[in-house]
């Protein structure tokens, strides 16, 4: 896809791996809305000539306030990267308020956002839609079980999407990234790749019409699974 003129929206786009993904698409000629709840990044994305939104995508309610201002809009690419951990630790009570907002953010506001701006990008010449997913989506780690359920859930639901769209003008992309340094992954302390060479991987996907931005380590992760999904399970859940 040619990036230029094209308009984009990019959920959790004010921070980490969607700020990076807005500024490259933006240095490739679109015009990017980035959205996010925190109102001085929101401040931050727009002094660097985005247009941001806020919502909180974690409800139905928030996703809608998203979509109204959406209304009416061309848009070319949609960009689910907005995500959260959800995480508890081993023999914690799990917090189910928190559990049910990772899911929601995860996966069910993908699918609202997907759902609502779908007639839109079906009459654009060419769309993408971009699912942030992550290498746990293939193989679940042991420290974060809601998280994996919902990555999962959400590589799932975008494998079924992309043949549910295969003849039409929207290519559906998944981005699985390996541990990147931002925020999400600040208590880790593990090598991990920065977040502009992570988008970096991700906009050369979208440019290149792939179906898949396996980034980083993940690559690795998709060859072993290809040839041993047992190997690559017990390697993962004790990462
Ligand atoms: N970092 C990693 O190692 C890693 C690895 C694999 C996959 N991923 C996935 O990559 C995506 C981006 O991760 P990241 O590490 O870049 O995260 P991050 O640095 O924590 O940034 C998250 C972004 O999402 C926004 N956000 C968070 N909660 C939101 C909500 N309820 N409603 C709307 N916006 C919200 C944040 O802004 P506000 O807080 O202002 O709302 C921020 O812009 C996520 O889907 C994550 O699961 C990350």
């Amino acid at each position: 896809m040619d990036i230029a003129h094209k308009t984009a929206v990019v959920t959790g786009g004010t921070d980490g791996i969607g700020l990076e993904i807005a500024r490259q698409l933006m240095a490739k000629g679109a015009s990017v809305i980035v959205c996010g709840r925190r109102a001085d990044r929101l401040a931050a994305a727009a002094m660097e000539g985005m247009e941001a939104i806020s919502a909180d995508l974690s409800s139905a309610d928030g996703c809608d306030q998203l979509v109204k201002k959406l209304t009416g809009r061309p848009i070319d690419i949609l960009v689910n990267n907005a995500g959260m951990s959800g995480n508890f630790g081993p023999g914690e009570p799990i917090d189910l308020k928190r559990t049910d907002q990772a899911i929601f953010l995860n996966l069910n506001a993908p699918m609202h956002l997907i759902g609502a701006l779908l007639p839109g990008l079906l009459a654009r010449q060419q769309a993408a839609i971009v699912n942030v997913t992550s290498g746990l989506a293939i193989a679940p780690n042991g420290g974060s079980p809601v998280y994996c359920a919902a990555k999962a859930g959400l590589r799932s639901f975008t494998l079924s999407l992309r043949h549910n769209l295969k003849n039409s003008n929207i290519r559906v992309i998944e981005a699985l990234p390996p541990v990147v340094d931002t925020a999400m992954t600040a208590e880790r302390t593990e090598k991990k790749m920065s977040a502009k060479d992570c988008a970096a991987e991700i906009v050369d996907a979208i440019v290149a019409d792939k179906k898949e931005a396996n980034v980083g380590m993940v690559k690795i992760l998709r060859t072993v699974y290809s040839v041993s999904p047992a190997l690559a399970r017990a390697v993962m859940i004790k990462f």
